[in-house]
């Protein structure tokens, strides 16, 4: 039987939530275009009620949709307590991680994995990541938990809990563009994580927090933090050319590059490129905006592969003032709707996801029989 490296191209299930167009280089969810998505300002909470639930909201469904978040957000106290208690060489997506697998325990529910249980899971979770994460920012830098503000949308409270001030229009627009076009992206590999433990008809949390462990990946999630310290390990404009050269002679990964499934371009770094660019030029600093097209002309220059939707997405949300480390939290923040509704698919699926290998280990060894 043959062997598929990395399962590519291999198809394992059909799906209606979304679809990367490579050939046209779009992305659609559910029918829509992310292009239109963007271009039409849809809020994230559109978009996943989109994601989740199959449809774009009616006025009254979005409504309803943005008050069970607003009454979500909220932790069991116990999850502040142990943020607090952490030591300071965490990394924030494995925080993240285990307070999704922790918030398991203070659900009544976890068990119960019928569709209308799990729906109000997934809303829940979708209110409580951006808690977790800046809780775990504020606590970290020796400050006060912000209070969500019930008034602001999904995006603005993000940055209204980071910084503890009305966040500026412009960073919620392209905080809230990012979330959009983040929102889900088929058979990625924490979506395909996600899939095979609800596959086992494992709870929504289990499945979060084992895409979630996929998500800190460098080769997935994590590439948005690393194509940062790429541009701060060039440091400047003049030493790109010679870092691309070297990187190529020496083999070396050029991180927000390539894709497993778009080969002529991702479509979100064709946005994010713009929201990086307007970023730059509002904070009056575009030192890593330029940095980052110079790179990409370098990278073609030696060889076809272009910018996915993390290379751009670094200096925007560096310039909307996120740190570093939350940049793939920020990332899950987005994808937990998609993940929520790709394991709701899973469960009504009921196919067990257990592909085959091909033994090439040794047989017929004799265990010694007992003395
Ligand atoms: N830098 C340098 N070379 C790269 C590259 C990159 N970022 N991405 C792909 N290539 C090269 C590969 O080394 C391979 O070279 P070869 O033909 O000489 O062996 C060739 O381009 C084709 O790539 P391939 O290995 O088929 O891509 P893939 O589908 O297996 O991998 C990624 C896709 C995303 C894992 C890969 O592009 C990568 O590691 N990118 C960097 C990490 C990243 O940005 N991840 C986020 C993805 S959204």
């Amino acid at each position: 039987m043959p062997i598929v490296k990395g399962l590519a191209d291999v198809v394992f299930t059909q799906t209606e939530i979304s679809h990367p167009d490579s050939d046209n280089s779009n992305l659609i969810y559910r029918g829509y275009s992310i292009d239109d998505l963007v271009k039409g300002n849809a809020s994230f909470e559109e978009v996943a009620h989109l994601i989740l639930y199959g449809h774009l909201p009616s006025e009254q469904e979005l409504s309803t949709f943005v008050g069970q978040l607003v009454a979500n957000r909220t932790l069991p106290e116990p999850i502040y307590a142990w943020l607090k208690a952490l030591p300071e060489h965490v990394v924030p997506m494995t925080v993240l991680r285990t307070a999704v697998s922790m918030l398991a325990n203070y659900d009544p529910l976890i068990e119960d994995i019928t569709i209308p249980t799990t729906l109000r899971k997934a809303t829940r979770l979708i209110a409580q990541f951006p808690i977790i994460c800046a809780a775990f920012q504020r606590i970290r830098d020796g400050q006060e938990v912000i209070a969500p503000d019930p008034k602001l949308g999904h995006a603005a409270n993000i940055l209204y809990m980071l910084n503890g001030k009305t966040p500026d229009p412009d960073f919620t627009r392209a905080m809230n563009a990012y979330l959009v076009m983040l929102t889900d992206h088929s058979m990625n590999n924490s979506t395909f994580t996600a899939r095979t433990v609800a596959s086992a008809q494992a709870d929504l949390h289990s499945a979060v927090t084992a895409a979630l462990a996929s998500l800190k990946g460098p080769l997935h999630g994590g590439a948005n933090e690393a194509t940062m310290k790429l541009l701060l390990e060039i440091g400047d404009e003049s030493k790109v050319d010679g870092w691309v050269d070297r990187a190529f002679e020496t083999k070396r990964l050029i991180m927000g590059f390539g894709h497993r499934i778009y080969k002529h371009g991702d479509p979100r770094a064709r946005h994010l490129n713009l929201l990086a660019e307007e970023m730059g030029r509002k904070v009056g600093a575009l030192k890593y905006y330029t940095m980052s097209r110079m790179v990409e002309q370098a990278v073609l220059r030696h060889r076809e592969i272009y910018p996915n939707v993390d290379f751009y997405s670094a200096s925007m949300m560096y310039y909307v003032g996120i740190p570093i480390d939350l940049f793939t939290p920020m990332f899950a923040c987005a994808r937990i709707a998609g993940w929520s509704a790709h394991v709701i698919e899973q469960y009504k699926d009921a196919a067990l996801v257990r592909p085959k290998s091909e033994y090439i280990g040794p047989r017929g060894l004799v265990f010694p029989p007992a003395p």
